[in-house]
């Protein structure tokens, strides 16, 4: 198969991240006579310094014209302590999304065997843990009309939502929920907030057509509470931007480490694949960083953009094997050696080129 493939870097880890996503991809390319094009444009911080942009054109032209994007980071220190700026790097990610059209965000949260004890949350807790999220991307308070004064001592931002928006992250967490337990949660805030009174009445409206799928309503302070105190009872959740942002860095912690999770944001156009972690300045440079996050949204990517079950379960599984041969960075070592990023994408690469 012929795949054309938009690579955005970005900013801190993610070139060093996608560098090993990118080994990866080509092994599994060889391996099953594949032929990968890849197209490396410019987004986030690096953008601003070389375009002054966060998402040039050129990087959405593309974007448009390719059959999946691989994501790195984007963000750079620089830009969060001086607030004059007018361009931010992820003003960059956040008008990707919204050009793509990419209103869905699935962000999976498992557990690795091996690594039950790294995660904070006592293994007996977490064992079993396999949920998704549906996290609604291109609406909400990240998109409605905001403001300041001219002294600035008020701001406001604005949460809206229609139910086109809602129904069709619903139906995409119905339908997983179809192949998965069929369990689904909304979560919401509908004890206070009128856009979550419409997200549970839209998302009610549907459930006759779904009646094998059994929805529960839940606050979202709950769910932030149970996804520690039980995140066995969750499969598939679906929540509006903000709640999505929150607890989808709340559940990483359940896998053990922020550099495992992949994720894919997926609408009407080109879909986009990356780690749900950011840009990690402080260990830009290093090689150090875990890319198996990123190695996890490539195996996505040939599961949900070419349909390419065999491939992404072989990657899946390499990087299962992986961490339990203890071939990890730094993040995921007890008191035995670590291996740097490029290690792991070369140990990775070969175990596919060996077979
Ligand atoms: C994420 C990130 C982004 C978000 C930032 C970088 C704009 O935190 O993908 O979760 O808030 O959506
Ligand atoms: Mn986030």
């Amino acid at each position: 198969m012929n795949l054309k493939i938009a690579l955005l870097p970005g900013d801190g880890i993610g070139p060093e991240v996608i560098n090993e996503a990118v080994k990866v991809c080509n092994a599994i390319s060889k391996r099953f006579n594949h032929n990968i094009k890849w197209n490396e444009e410019l987004v986030g911080a690096a953008a601003i310094e070389k375009t002054g942009d966060p998402y040039p054109e050129r990087t959405h032209e593309t974007c448009l014209a390719s059959d999946a994007v691989l994501f790195g980071a984007v963000g750079d220190p620089k830009f969060d302590n001086d607030p004059s700026l007018s361009v931010r790097p992820e003003e960059g990610l956040l008008r990707m999304r919204k050009k793509l059209g990419l209103y869905a965000n699935l962000r999976p949260t498992f557990t690795f065997k091996p690594l039950l004890d790294m995660s904070p949350i006592k293994r007996n807790i977490i064992q079993g843990t396999d949920l998704i999220f549906v996290r609604e991307l291109t609406g909400g308070i990240y998109f409605g009309k905001r403001g300041k004064n001219l002294d600035n001592s008020y701001a406001y931002d604005t949460c809206e939502y229609n139910k086109d928006e809602i129904e069709r992250i619903a139906k995409i967490g119905f339908e997983l929920a179809g192949n998965r337990s069929k369990k689904m949660c909304c979560i919401d805030k509908a004890n206070v907030l009128e856009t979550s009174r419409l997200w549970r009445k839209t998302v009610q409206s549907m459930e006759k057509s779904y009646p094998d799928i059994d929805v529960s309503y839940e606050f979202v302070d709950a769910v932030a509470m149970r996804l520690i105190h039980s995140p066995t009872r969750y499969d598939v959740l679906i929540t509006s931007n903000l709640f999505g942002d929150i607890l989808t860095d709340e559940a990483s912690v359940i896998s053990g480490s922020m550099g495992l999770m992949p994720s894919a944001s997926v609408g009407s156009k080109t879909s986009i694949y990356e780690p749900i972690h950011g840009s990690f300045p402080e260990a830009t440079g290093k090689n150090i960083a875990n890319p198996l996050a990123t190695i996890l949204s490539a195996s996505m990517m040939f599961e949900r953009s070419f349909n390419l079950t065999e491939e992404a379960q072989l990657i899946k599984k390499i990087v299962f094997e992986s961490i339990e041969e203890k071939i990890v960075t730094a993040d995921l070592s007890v008191k035995g050696k670590s291996f740097t990023t490029s290690q792991i994408g070369n140990w990775i690469k070969e175990r596919i080129e060996k077979g």
